[in-house]
C-alpha cells in the first residue's frame, strides 16, 4: 500500500493512501480528487488524467508508451515530469512518490 504525496491544483498537498495494482488515476479518482477528470476512463485517449512525477521517482516507473507520450506531449501544460496518471499501475515501492495534478486543457 504506497503512501502517495499529492499536490492539488490549488497548492494543497496531502497524502494518498493508494492500493497496490490499482492505477494512479484510479487511487486519485477515487479519493476525491476531483481536479482530475479522467474523462475517457482510463484508456489512454483523453489527457485529462495528467500529472507531473518528480524526477527522483521516474525511474521506478516503466517508460511511457508511444501513445502516451503523444497523446501527452501535445498538452497545453506538458513538462518533462508529465505523465498520464492512467498509465501508472502503483506499485509497493512508489511508496512516498510524489504527484502534482496537471492543469487541464479543458
Ligand atoms: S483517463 Fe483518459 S488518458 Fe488517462
Amino acid at each position: 500500500m504506497p503512501t502517495l504525496e499529492i499536490t492539488d491544483l490549488a497548492g494543497n498537498v496531502t497524502s494518498l493512501e493508494a492500493k497496490s495494482g490499482e492505477t494512479l488515476m484510479e487511487a486519485l479518482r477515487d479519493n476525491g480528487y476531483d481536479d482530475i477528470l479522467a474523462i475517457c476512463g482510463g484508456v489512454c485517449s483523453c489527457s485529462s488524467c495528467h500529472c507531473y512525477i518528480e524526477d527522483e521517482w521516474k525511474e521506478k516507473l516503466h517508460a511511457p508508451s508511444e501513445d502516451e507520450m503523444q497523446l501527452v506531449s501535445s498538452t497545453e501544460h506538458f513538462k518533462d515530469s508529465s505523465r498520464l496518471s492512467c498509465q501508472i499501475t502503483l506499485t509497493d515501492d512508489m511508496d512516498g512518490m510524489k504527484v502534482t495534478i496537471a492543469q487541464q486543457d479543458y
